[in-house]
């Protein structure tokens, strides 16, 4: 049990976290998977503390006390929600992810996951097939947390060997949790009016071409990149990784295939200011090469699962 790891997530009640709870339980054993967030869930078997990644103390007291190795630091307010409030959006991610790095700097934990996502590009970035190396110049809160988050997580592995990993995560849907104040959401939000309701205002516009990704490749593709060996990991910003890119009006019309009498109708605010600044395709041509990335679900896969669970629930 020498090599026995113990993890910590943090943010772990959000989209990703309670997802990734589960899949580090069966790796780990519920035991060695410690969960925490401001919130608490009654659903969930591992054990629970309440902390405030922005409060080192707390922090680093319960990697202590947990004997952790890993943290996965998932504590953010996304796009929509930042924008919002810019002082919470920065210090939540920033201060965050100071807190990990420096546990690490001082050798309290071995390795660090922590997501970036596509908001870190902007308006000059190349739109189709943006590349892994290229201009990024966000104009969100969100995105600006998210670059300069980056490349701190860079310069604390090349200057003091720190082992932190992360992927450029683009719009995640699955239908396990309800997303809360992202910009892609919208492609969550739509398959549980079109099972509720029949009809979808959408605060995009019909033709924003975004990158997208189910959410069970996401959660294999961080799974995938944490077991690499360190050696393999090339890009210590982040790594772009692809799923399929689509628009509001194509995924309106492959869910019709399916509810004929689905409707869509489009009502744009301020989240559509955001998403015309970020990429239409990704290139992960990087995260292929040095950890052997590659997507299982295409478009149609994703929108059969959405229906056919989100239809499961709402029947019971
Ligand atoms: N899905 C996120 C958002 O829309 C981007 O990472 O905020």
């Amino acid at each position: 049990m020498v090599n026995q790891e113990r993890v910590l997530i943090v943010g772990a009640l959000g989209q990703v976290g309670r997802e990734l709870i589960y899949q580090l339980s069966n790796k780990h054993g519920v035991e060695n998977v410690i969960v925490s967030d401001l919130k608490h869930s009654d659903n969930i078997d591992n054990k629970q503390i309440t902390l405030n990644v922005m409060d080192y103390d707390a922090f680093k007291g319960i990697v202590i006390e947990e004997k952790i190795t890993q943290v996965y630091n998932l504590a953010a307010l996304l796009s929509a929600t930042a924008e919002k409030n810019l002082e919470l959006g920065w210090k939540l991610t920033i201060d965050g992810l100071f807190n990990s790095l420096n546990l690490a700097k001082e050798g309290h934990i071995k390795k660090i996951f922590w997501p970036s996502s596509i908001a870190v590009f902007g308006p000059n970035t190349p739109k189709e097939n943006t590349p892994q190396h290229t201009i990024v110049e966000p104009n969100t809160v969100y995105g600006i947390g998210k670059d300069a988050g980056e490349l701190w997580c860079n310069y604390y592995h090349q200057k003091y060997g720190v082992d932190v990993r992360s992927i450029r995560y683009p719009g995640l849907i699955g239908y396990k949790s309800l997303p809360g104040g992202g910009t892609t959401d919208y492609a969550v939000a739509i398959f549980h009016n079109a099972i509720e309701k029949g009809t979808y205002e959408c605060f995009l516009e019909a033709d924003t071409k975004l990158p997208m990704m189910y959410m069970e490749d996401a959660i294999r593709a961080t799974l995938e990149l944490m077991e690499a060996p360190a050696e393999n990991i090339k890009v210590r910003t982040s790594y772009n990784i692809a799923g399929f890119s689509f628009s509001p009006a194509e995924i309106a019309a492959s869910i019709k295939k399916q509810i004929p009498n689905f409707s869509i109708t489009y009502a744009p605010d301020f989240r559509q200011q955001i998403a015309k600044t970020w990429p239409a395709s990704i290139d992960d041509s990087a995260a292929q090469k040095d950890w052997n990335w590659k997507p299982n679900y295409t478009v149609n896969d994703l929108v059969t699962i959405m229906l056919t669970e989100i239809k499961k629930k709402v029947k019971v």
